[in-house]
């Protein structure tokens, strides 16, 4: 009983750091809070169905025996719950392997398109990035020794298709066109910021510093390259002004 008083208070304890983290990116809060409810509900399902059957079982065959079976039922259903866990933070790294493996082959689509000399140099020096990040996720897999797959995720799918869109519908050679380029970029930063800051915040609870830590790097490399955004999209509002 204590230990399941325990990992409830933990799964509270996470719970809060999560939406601290999705707070700090509002835009997403829907679409991963949804993505959570979703994949929450068979764990608890499990948990409720693992349990009810065992104890029925226990109890019809001695009223006595009961509490002793009751015991070693907690330490079983949490060991069910934590590879549950395991499951759902490797399911979201192959979400995050297909976004990023996705990424490096758009961005240097954007830098082409691009006329920013700034812009464009930000854009390639992501690109060598993102392969630097598609390495660190390839080590997290190893770390938890399983196979680094990818998984198609809807909204890298989305986001990219939106930069799309804003090269075909602009001219080559303007400021909006730069200004869009931003725009979707900075969009796929702050997905990549979401999921990796509640990645970071898994792995902590997964008592896996070494992959936090790992997952840690790749999340500043992705907020740096947020700023570096805003301050190439000043540099355009200004020269957007002087030419005025
Ligand atoms: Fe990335
Ligand atoms: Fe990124």
């Amino acid at each position: 009983m204590q230990k399941k008083k325990k990992f409830d208070k933990d799964r509270t304890v996470l719970m809060f750091q999560m939406i601290y983290q999705l707070q700090k990116h509002s835009k997403y809060i829907l679409v991963i809070a949804t993505n959570l409810h979703y994949k929450n509900k068979p764990m608890a399902t499990t948990k409720t169905s693992s349990t009810k059957p065992a104890t029925a079982k226990k109890t019809s065959t001695s009223k006595t025996a009961a509490p002793k079976s009751s015991k070693k039922q907690t330490p079983s259903a949490a060991k069910i719950e934590d590879s549950e866990f395991h499951e759902f933070f490797v399911d979201e790294l192959k979400d995050i392997y297909w976004a990023e493996k996705h990424l490096v082959k758009a961005l240097p689509k954007l830098k082409k398109a691009a006329t920013n000399p700034e812009l464009a140099e930000a854009f390639t020096k992501h690109t060598e990035e993102t392969n630097a990040h598609i390495a660190t996720l390839e080590q997290v897999f190893a770390l938890l020794d399983e196979k680094a797959q990818a998984k198609k995720c809807d909204a890298m799918e989305g986001l990219l298709k939106e930069a799309s869109s804003i090269i075909e519908d602009t001219e080559k050679g303007t400021q909006i066109r730069d200004a869009g380029l931003i725009l979707a970029a900075q969009k796929v930063e702050h997905y990549e910021i979401a999921t990796y800051g509640t990645l970071v915040v898994f792995a902590r609870n997964m008592n896996r510093e070494d992959i936090a830590e790992l997952l840690q790097l790749t999340l500043d490399n992705e907020k740096a390259t947020d700023v570096a955004l805003t301050e190439v999209a000043e540099g355009l509002v200004n020269e957007a002004a002087a030419a005025e």
